[in-house]
């Protein structure tokens, strides 16, 4: 849980640093690469690959494979993923919650979206209750604003459902010891206890359905591959608790505007925010680090590199389709194009990304009330 400057790979729930070898995290974290295979299943099963499918910008899983199995034979199986309410939400939080929802829509699935105002309260030493709380508000209306089913999404706020919660969070945490919880966290002599009891927490919404039904039902859990620890500790508990072993689909980070790193909100110059005025995104997207030339003769020349560019990154992973990706990265590497014209381009469809969104973001607050989790409409 400690800071980490160098360039060494981290990745936790709490940090992630230095350079991120995603091959690496698949041999560590002892999950599966997505294969060729999963994806033909899922466009048969779908009639459409998502370009964060195609792009390998999910490119691991645990049970996938299994998760599709059931649901030829006929079982459904719901969704769950989260947001731990520290601040505003910035554009990489979107990247899994988009993924998420077209899963929702090609699979018919219930989505469970917990919101950690509880381990927000807990981790950061300056908050109140307060902050948390209001974070959990304005970032459920993100997650609205991707137009989510009202009647299959359910989100829940872990200080208003923990009654709903509790029980299972107790038969889960009963069979967590701390030494566990220390090797996979990193919890330390320092951490306080309610810290301890988290991750227990976190683990309640892929049982939730199996135990408000009163019958097992498969949970696929899409999300950035930094919560991965959590599914660890989950997946042991699950058979012991006689529920199904969650499965996941781990996506790669969005990158900062800056040079390297994940988007994070700890950088805010180098991380668009939903709800940043559009021309304050303009500004950091024209601010941002590209894989240019010293001057633009030599980029004529030379080409220049998109492959550490973040606003090459940025199109890849949220805005472009095929044929412009193909074709941006074509003149990128030929010198056709230069970084403010690149910078431009992104520049005006984060714009209009953004005020598009915020407007729906409006829009949400007058159907808030119908997302909320209620235990007694599972
Ligand atoms: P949080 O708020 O740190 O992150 C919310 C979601 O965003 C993903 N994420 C990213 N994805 C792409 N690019 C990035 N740069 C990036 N940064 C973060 C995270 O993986 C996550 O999916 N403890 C959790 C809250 C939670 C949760 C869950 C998350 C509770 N239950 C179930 C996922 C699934 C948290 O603090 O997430």
């Amino acid at each position: 849980m400690s800071n980490n400057n160098s360039e060494e790979m981290v990745v936790t729930p709490w940090e992630v640093s230095g350079k991120i070898d995603y091959d690496r995290l698949i041999q560590e974290f002892g999950t599966q690469p997505l294969t060729p295979e999963i994806l033909e299943r899922i466009q048969k099963l779908t009639g459409d690959l998502h370009p964060q499918l195609r792009r390998r910008i999910f490119f691991s899983h645990r049970d996938l494979d299994w998760i599709l199995q059931r649901y030829e034979a006929g079982e459904k199986f719901v969704l769950y993923t989260g947001r731990g309410p520290s601040g505003p939400v910035h554009i990489g939080h979107l990247a899994p919650w988009i993924f998420t929802k077209y899963l929702q829509d090609k699979f018919g699935a219930k989505l469970y979206f917990q919101i950690t105002d509880d381990e927000r309260f807990l981790y950061h030493d300056n908050f109140t209750m307060t902050e948390p709380r209001k974070w959990a508000y304005e970032n459920a209306l993100d997650l609205i604003a991707l137009g989510f089913e009202p009647d299959k999404t359910r989100i829940i706020m872990d200080t208003k459902n923990m009654g709903a919660m509790y029980e299972l969070a107790l038969r889960i945490a009963k069979h967590v010891t701390y030494s566990t919880a220390r090797a996979v966290f990193g919890f330390q002599d320092s951490t306080n206890i309610g810290l301890l009891f988290y991750p227990a927490v976190q683990a309640v919404p892929a049982f939730l359905e199996s135990a408000l039904v009163g019958h097992n039902v498969p949970c696929l859990i899409p999300a950035a591959i930094d919560q991965d620890p959590y599914w660890r500790v989950t997946r042991d508990v699950a058979p012991k608790l006689g529920y199904y072993k969650p499965a996941q689909v781990h996506c790669r980070f969005v990158p900062g505007l800056g040079r390297g790193g994940k988007m994070s909100a700890s950088m805010p110059e180098t991380a668009i925010f939903t709800i940043d005025p559009p021309e304050l995104a303009q500004k950091k997207v024209l601010s941002a680090f590209t894989g240019g030339r010293a001057t633009v003769e030599e980029q004529k020349r030379l080409g220049a590199n998109p492959d550490i560019c973040s606003v090459f990154a940025y199109e890849y992973f949220l805005f472009m389709d095929d044929s412009e990706i193909e074709e941006l990265r074509f003149n990128c590497l030929s010198g056709n194009i230069m970084c403010g014209d690149c910078k431009q381009i992104l520049a005006e469809r984060v714009k209009k990304f953004l005020v598009e969104h915020q407007e729906k973001r409006e829009k949400a607050k007058d159907n808030f009330e119908e997302y909320l989790f209620n235990p007694k409409d599972a």
